[in-house]
C-alpha cells in the first residue's frame, strides 16, 4: 500500500518590490499591508496553518525585516501589555506566533522570478511535499466551509501529486495568470495536460487560471533548475510545473472560496471593503456607514 505523506511546509515568496503599490511599499514589504487590521501574510500563514502545516519558510530580500519581526517575539510590547494588563491585546499578539510553528528565513538574492524563489527554499524543503503561498492572493474561504489551502490538503492526502488552485478568469486577463489545460478527473479537478505563463488571450489553452496556491511534490526543484529564463525574462514555477508533467500527474483544484488579487489596487479595495464588512468589532458599524454613502 502506498504511504501517505501530510503536508508539514510552507514556501512563501516575498521578495519581491511591490512597485503596484508604490508609494506604499517604498520601505516597507508589499506582505505587511493590512486588510483591516492584519498584514497579508498573516492571512496566508493563518491558511497554511489551518492546512496542518507547522514548518513556514519565508523567502526573502532586502526591506523585508519587518516580516520577520512580525513573526518574531516582541518582546518589550508584550511586557508593556502585560503590565498594563491588557490581556486581550496580549493573547492576540502572541497568537500570531503559535508555540508549535517554525519558521525559516532564506534569502533571494535578486529577483529571478517565482521559479528561483522556490527554488532558494530547497535546502529547507528537502525530499518533502510542500505548499507555496503568494501572500498577495488573499484567499477566503466560504463562511461555513475550510479555508483553500485546507480544501487543497485534503485532497492531496487522496492523490499524493501535485496540486494547483485554479479559477476561471475572463479571457481577456490571461496574460496575467498561469493558464492549465486538461481533462475533469472528478469533482472540482482536472487532470493537467498542460500549462503555460501569461498567454495571451489568442494563445490560452483555456480560461482555468492558477491562483496564488500550490501544493507540490519535491521532484519539481528539478524541473525548475532545468528550465532557461520564460515570460518577462524570469524563471518561471509554471514551466518547472510544466515540465513536472513528462514525470508525475498535476492536478488542477477548483476550489470553494474567493480570491482577491491584493497585488492591485482594485483587488486590496474589495478585500478590504468585504472583510471589514465581516469583521467582528467594526463590520456592523461600516455596514451602516457603506449604506448612508450617497453614491451616484
Ligand atoms: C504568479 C504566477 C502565475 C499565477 C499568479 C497568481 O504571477 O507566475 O502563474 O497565476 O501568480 O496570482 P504574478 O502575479 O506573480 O505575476
Amino acid at each position: 500500500m502506498q504511504k501517505v505523506t501530510y503536508l508539514n511546509k510552507a514556501v512563501f515568496p516575498v521578495a519581491g518590490l511591490g512597485t503596484r503599490f508604490l508609494p506604499a511599499t517604498k520601505a516597507q514589504p508589499k506582505e505587511m499591508l493590512p486588510v483591516v487590521d492584519k498584514p497579508l501574510i498573516q492571512y496566508a500563514v493563518e491558511e497554511a496553518y489551518a492546512a496542518g502545516i507547522r514548518h513556514m519558510i519565508f523567502v526573502t530580500g532586502r526591506n523585508k525585516r519587518a516580516i520577520e519581526d512580525h513573526f518574531d517575539t516582541a518582546y518589550e510590547l508584550e511586557n508593556e501589555l502585560e503590565v498594563a494588563q491588557k490581556h486581550d491585546l496580549l493573547a492576540l499578539v502572541r497568537s500570531i506566533q503559535r508555540p508549535d510553528m517554525d519558521f525559516s528565513y532564506v534569502r533571494q538574492p535578486r529577483s529571478l522570478g517565482l521559479g528561483h524563489a522556490v527554488l532558494c527554499a530547497e535546502h529547507l524543503v528537502g525530499q518533502e511535499p510542500f505548499a507555496v503561498l503568494l501572500a498577495d492572493d488573499l484567499m477566503a474561504g466560504l463562511a461555513d466551509g475550510q479555508p483553500v489551502l485546507a480544501q487543497m490538503a485534503a485532497q492531496f492526502e487522496k492523490l499524493q501529486q501535485s496540486i494547483l488552485a485554479v479559477q476561471e478568469v475572463p479571457l481577456a486577463h490571461t496574460r496575467r495568470y498561469g493558464i492549465v489545460a486538461g481533462e475533469p478527473a472528478g469533482d472540482q479537478l482536472i487532470k493537467v495536460t498542460a500549462m503555460v505563463e501569461k498567454p495571451a488571450p489568442e494563445a490560452a489553452p483555456s480560461r482555468m487560471g492558477v491562483a496564488g496556491r500550490y501544493i507540490l511534490t519535491p521532484a519539481v526543484f528539478r524541473h525548475i533548475r532545468s528550465q532557461a529564463s520564460g515570460v518577462g525574462g524570469e524563471i518561471q514555477l509554471t514551466d518547472g510545473i510544466a515540465s513536472l508533467l513528462d514525470e508525475e500527474s498535476v492536478y488542477a483544484f477548483q476550489y470553494e472560496g474567493k480570491r482577491y488579487d491584493c497585488g492591485s489596487k482594485e483587488g486590496f479595495l474589495e478585500a478590504t471593503v468585504e472583510l471589514a464588512l465581516q469583521h467582528p468589532e467594526v463590520g456592523a458599524h461600516f455596514r451602516n456607514y457603506l449604506k448612508n454613502l450617497q453614491l451616484n
